[in-house]
């Protein structure tokens, strides 16, 4: 079998990444946490994910009645890096639920059409009507990170991006619509090991594209992109919720509850949901802490 991009990720493994990275995988027990800064050393246990995410989902399908009934509407972002956990933090969501009710937008590049609409167009025609839940797997913050990042806008429009942007979101508060964006922050050697498994699993290897191989050589430019992005954007009528994602099964864990907290619908059980774990999730500045 050929690996993809001709082995272009486990290259940069043994030849571009910084020692430590390389260092961090290669010692790391199965369920060692690699980044040093994530508040626990091991992964949850498999036991108590289950049991934790059992709940969880009849209280997802309990507040998806209750938005059917009320008619209410819910909008979640969910952003990172790449592979962050966006998808997989998705599906947890979505496993029980009516996909007529509850829908990804995943939006690929913007046809040459819509890159001569206004930036936001595009993504509003998706947004829930009554009753639905659309959870965004990459959003309009493109403009303000990855587009950045890889030159694919200029700055002028990136400038606009963050001009426009209070008002867009405070729009959709206005209107009524529930709205939530989640950051989900990995460790760089967290998101290289998910890139080496990837590249080595068939099943996994969709989720590799060139923007994540060329993207490895871009911490950096990333790290600056993203800070200035959660300065500029976590806003009182829309604040970020940055969740700790090196191990998945907490960040997952946590999205939900913050999704749940966001929503009132009958017969919430606040037990079921249980407290969230403010050492992996709170405001922008856990991401540096
Ligand atoms: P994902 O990580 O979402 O699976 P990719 O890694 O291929 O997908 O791309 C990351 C993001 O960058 C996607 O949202 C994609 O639409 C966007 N993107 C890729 N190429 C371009 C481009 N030329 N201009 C604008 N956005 C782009
Ligand atoms: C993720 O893991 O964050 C998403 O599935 C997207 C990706 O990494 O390409």
């Amino acid at each position: 079998m050929t690996l993809p991009f001709d082995g272009a990720i486990s290259r940069y493994f043994r030849e571009g990444a910084p020692q430590e990275v390389r260092k961090a995988i290669e010692e790391a027990g199965k369920d060692d946490i690699l980044n040093p800064a994530y508040p626990y050393r091991e992964e949850m246990k498999g036991k108590d994910y289950d049991h934790r995410m059992a709940a969880l989902q009849i209280e997802l399908a309990k507040m998806q009645a209750g938005l059917k009934a009320s008619g209410q509407r819910l909008l979640v972002v969910f952003e990172g890096r790449d592979a962050a956990g966006k998808g997989g933090t998705i599906k947890a969501v979505t496993e029980n639920m009516n996909p007529r009710q509850a829908y990804v937008v995943a939006l690929s590049k913007p046809t040459e059409r819509e890159s001569q609409q206004w930036y936001f167009q595009r993504y509003v025609d998706w947004f829930p009507a009554l009753g639905e839940i659309a959870l965004y797997d990459r959003s309009w913050y493109n403009r303000a990170m990855i587009e950045h990042v890889f030159g694919f806008c200029k700055p002028d429009q990136r400038e606009k991006f963050f001009r426009q942007l209070p008002e867009f979101e405070q729009m959709i508060v206005e209107e009524g619509i529930i709205f939530r964006k989640i950051w989900l922050e990995v460790g760089r050697a967290e998101q290289l090991k998910r890139f080496l498994d990837r590249e080595g699993d068939l099943l996994k290897q969709w989720k590799l594209s060139q923007i994540d191989v060329d993207g490895l050589a871009k911490w950096d430019a990333y790290c600056a992109a993203i800070d200035e992005t959660m300065e500029r954007t976590h806003f009182r009528h829309a604040p970020w919720t940055v969740i700790l994602s090196d191990d998945k099964k907490r960040a997952r864990i946590a999205a939900i509850q913050t999704i749940l907290a966001a929503v009132d619908y009958a017969g919430k059980d606040a037990e079921a949901i249980g407290t969230i774990d403010d050492r992996i999730c709170g405001g922008p500045a856990l991401r540096s802490a």
